[in-house]
C-alpha cells in the first residue's frame, strides 16, 4: 500500500488531490487545523473503500507536524508522497501590511512546508525505498496583483525551496517538485456546510486560453503524474493555469 501525506487536505485543492491519490490506490493522511472538515474528507474517501488518516495539525508548529508524520507511519506507513498543499493569503495595501500577517502567511507557507519536508523526508530516509515532495506554489510566485506581498513571496520562496531541496534530497532518492495552479475554483470543495455553487461568468471562462476556470482534479493529475511517472524529474515547477500565464494581454 502506497501512502501520501497531504498538507491543507481536508478542502479545497488539498481536498481533491487526497481524492485523486485515493482513487489511484494510496492510502491518504491529512494535516489540517480544521477538524470537522478533516473528519469530513476522511469519511469521504473511506467510503471510496480507501484508508484516510486525519491529524489536527498547523503546520508551522513543529511539535505538531512531528506528531502527525509519526502518527502516520504508525497508522498508515512510511509516506511514499508528501504533498505541501497547505497555504493561506492575506491581501492588505502593501504600505499598511502589517508586519506580523507577513510573518503569519510565511509561517504557514514556507516554515510549514520545510517542517513538513524535515519530517517526511527523515522517515523516507530511515526506510531507504525513497519518495517525491511535491510542493503547490502559485503563478502568483512569477507575477502580481496588487497588494499581495506576502502570499506572493512565500510562493517565491517555495519555488526556491524546491530546487534546493531536490539538490540536497536527490542523493536521498527523494524527488522535490513543485505545481504552480492558476484560478482554481474550490468554493465547491470546502466543508460542506460552508460549500458553495460556483458561477463563472463567460468572461472569466474566456479569458483562459482552455476556456474554462481550474478545477482541484488538475492539480491532483499533476500530482499524480509527479508523483508515480517523473523519475528522471527533479527541481521543476509545472504551471497549472489553463495557459494563463503565456497570454500576451494588449490594451485594447
Ligand atoms: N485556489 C487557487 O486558485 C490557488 C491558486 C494557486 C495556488 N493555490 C494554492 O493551493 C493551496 C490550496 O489552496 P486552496 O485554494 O485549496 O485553499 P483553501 O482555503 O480552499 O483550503 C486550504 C486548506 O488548508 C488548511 N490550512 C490552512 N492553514 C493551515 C495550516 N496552518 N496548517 C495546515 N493546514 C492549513 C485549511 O484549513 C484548508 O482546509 C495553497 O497553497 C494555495 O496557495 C491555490
Amino acid at each position: 500500500m502506497k501512502v501520501v501525506a497531504i498538507t491543507g487536505g481536508a478542502q479545497g485543492i488539498g481536498r481533491g488531490i487526497a481524492f485523486g491519490f485515493a482513487d489511484a490506490g494510496y492510502a491518504v493522511s491529512i494535516a489540517d487545523p480544521d477538524a470537522e472538515a478533516g473528519a469530513e474528507a476522511v469519511a469521504k474517501i473511506e467510503a471510496k473503500g480507501a484508508r484516510a488518516l486525519f491529524v489536527k495539525t498547523d503546520v508551522a508548529d513543529k511539535t505538531e507536524v512531528d506528531r502527525w508524520m509519526d502518527q502516520t507511519v504508525r497508522e498508515l506507513a512510511c509516506p511514499d508522497v508528501l504533498i505541501n498543499n497547505a497555504g493561506i493569503m492575506v491581501r492588505a495595501p502593501f504600505l499598511d501590511l502589517a508586519i506580523d500577517d507577513f510573518d503569519r502567511v510565511m509561517a504557514t507557507n514556507v516554515r510549514g512546508t520545510v517542517l513538513c519536508s524535515q519530517a517526511a523526508a527523515k522517515h523516507m530516509v530511515k526506510r531507504g525505498q525513497g519518495g517525491a515532495i511535491i510542493n503547490i506554489a502559485s503563478t502568483r510566485a512569477f507575477m502580481s496583483e496588487p497588494d499581495t506581498e506576502s502570499y506572493t513571496a512565500s510562493k517565491g520562496a517555495i519555488v526556491a525551496l524546491t530546487h534546493g531541496m531536490a539538490i540536497s534530497l536527490g542523493p536521498l532518492a527523494i524527488r522535490v517538485n513543485a505545481v504552480s495552479p492558476g484560478w482554481i475554483e474550490t468554493r465547491d470543495w470546502q466543508y460542506t456546510p460552508r460549500a458553495e455553487h460556483p458561477h463563472h461568468s463567460e468572461r472569466d471562462k474566456t479569458q483562459h486560453p482552455v476556456q474554462r476556470v481550474g478545477r482541484p482534479e488538475d492539480i491532483a493529475e499533476a500530482c499524480l503524474f509527479l508523483a508515480r511517472h517523473a523519475g528522471f524529474m527533479t527541481g521543476q515547477n509545472i504551471t497549472i493555469d489553463g495557459g494563463m500565464t503565456v497570454k500576451m494581454i494588449y490594451a485594447e
